[in-house]
């Protein structure tokens, strides 16, 4: 791979030990997947925040990096974390939050954007055609498919690297023949609800292996059901971007392979995912990906002066920086006796300790990883039916 005399320099550890690092991590992944060359990103968002799912092996390579100089070089955001500071820091173990929170220094320390949200898009949007080295899988492919940036799905460390030395190898779909379409996905099931969409992104992540769908059939679907789609096309499988308007079709060259989705697959990929006919769940949850300022409206709209039943919890997760804006929707849902829970989500914070066995929620991505991440059991359902679980009538 083709290095400059500066990155060389930094290769030989000339300008210390956190930055060669990071080069090497770069050098070695971009040698492994056929890059020429480092490329400069605009921004990188970085994954395993949470001290759920990084643990304390990964916590000490950090905190070396920050001694030692390790700092972002471009934009950088950060994943969420596993606590919300308002609502669930007291609950849980003091160990834990402690934990956690050195985490969260390490990162401010190397100058990270302490947004702790999968959203990051929602605080800056990233112009069309720019590279970035983004980890959350769910926002790598809305960067993708949704807003026409350019991005890989990083690892975390692999984020990490390119967020401290502000650069990318060049490979994978960074470079525009490998974001063609390799297959072409006809739904003829009907898409309403936002699950509709999640279930979609489930059905294809399983069958679609590595290949780049052109899918039609979506309808006129919000950014926000596009986001469900992506969402749950990255958690059940490889794929990291869709195209679903005319422009791409455009750069199909060939007959692709084709395939249809029956409204069946969607109703069967429902039923795979939902694991309790519970009527009464421990959890409510909406906002995963983390909730837009439209969507917090929507809920807002709908839980109108209603109030939450006894013994159920109900969360509505959104970052930080949606929270500020929405100020008056914020209000509002926390009157009913709802949460909104920022910097974190019911999957990468402890939700069995805090006696969670049941969750309903409408993000298929959710229903995906809660009975292994989460030890509950769940229920996929949409807004309208979630909200009615959660509140007296
Ligand atoms: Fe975000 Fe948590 Fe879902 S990180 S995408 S809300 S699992």
């Amino acid at each position: 791979m083709y290095l400059t005399r500066e990155e060389e320099r930094i290769y030989n550890g000339e300008h210390g030990w956190a930055k060669q690092v990071c080069m090497k991590i770069l050098v070695k992944l971009g040698e492994l997947f056929g890059a020429s060359r480092l490329i400069p990103v605009e921004s990188a968002h970085v994954s395993g925040v949470s001290y759920k799912t990084l643990g304390d092996a990964p916590t000490d390579f950090l905190e070396a990096l920050a001694n030692t100089g390790g700092k972002a070089a471009v934009e950088a955001t950060l994943n969420p974390q596993s606590l919300d500071p308002q609502h669930l820091a007291e609950r849980l173990p003091e160990n834990l939050v402690k934990n956690q929170l050195k985490l969260c220094e390490i990162f401010k320390k190397m100058g990270f954007e302490t947004s702790y949200t999968c959203t990051p898009y929602y605080i800056k949007t990233p112009a069309k055609g720019a590279h970035l080295a983004w980890a959350e899988s769910s926002a790598v492919v809305y960067a993708n498919s949704v807003l026409g940036a350019w991005t890989n799905r990083e690892g975390g460390p692999s984020a990490l690297a390119a967020a401290i030395i502000g650069k990318t190898p060049d490979c994978g779909i960074h470079r525009a023949e490998n974001r063609k379409p390799k297959i072409l996905v006809e739904v003829k099931a009907p898409l309403e609800k936002e699950t509709d969409y999640g279930a979609l992104g489930i059905y294809l992540g399983k069958v679609l292996e590595d290949k780049i769908p052109f899918i039609t059939g979506l309808g006129k679907p919000t950014p926000e059901s596009l986001k469900q789609l992506g969402a749950a096309l990255a958690s059940a499988g490889m794929v990291n971007m869709f195209h679903h308007d005319g422009a791409a079709a455009k750069t199909i060259e060939k007959p692709l392979e084709k395939i249809t989705v029956e409204p069946k697959n969607l109703q069967e990929t429902v039923e795979e995912l939902t694991t309790t006919s519970t009527k009464k769940p421990d959890l409510v949850f909406v906002g995963c990906p983390h909730c837009s300022l439209s969507e917090i409206r929507e809920i807002a709209e709908k839980i109108g002066d209603k109030k939450v039943m006894e013994g159920v919890e109900f969360w509505v997760c959104t970052s930080r920086h949606i929270k500020e804006k929405a100020k008056n929707y914020v209000q509002r849902i926390e009157a009913s006796g709802a949460k909104i829970i920022t910097d974190t989500c019911a999957v990468v914070t402890w939700t069995d300790r805090l006696g969670v066995k049941t969750i309903i929620t409408n993000s298929a991505k959710t229903a995906h990883y809660a009975p292994t991440l989460n030890k509950a059991e769940v229920k996929l359902a949409s807004l309208e039916e979630c909200l009615k679980t959660a509140l007296k009538e």
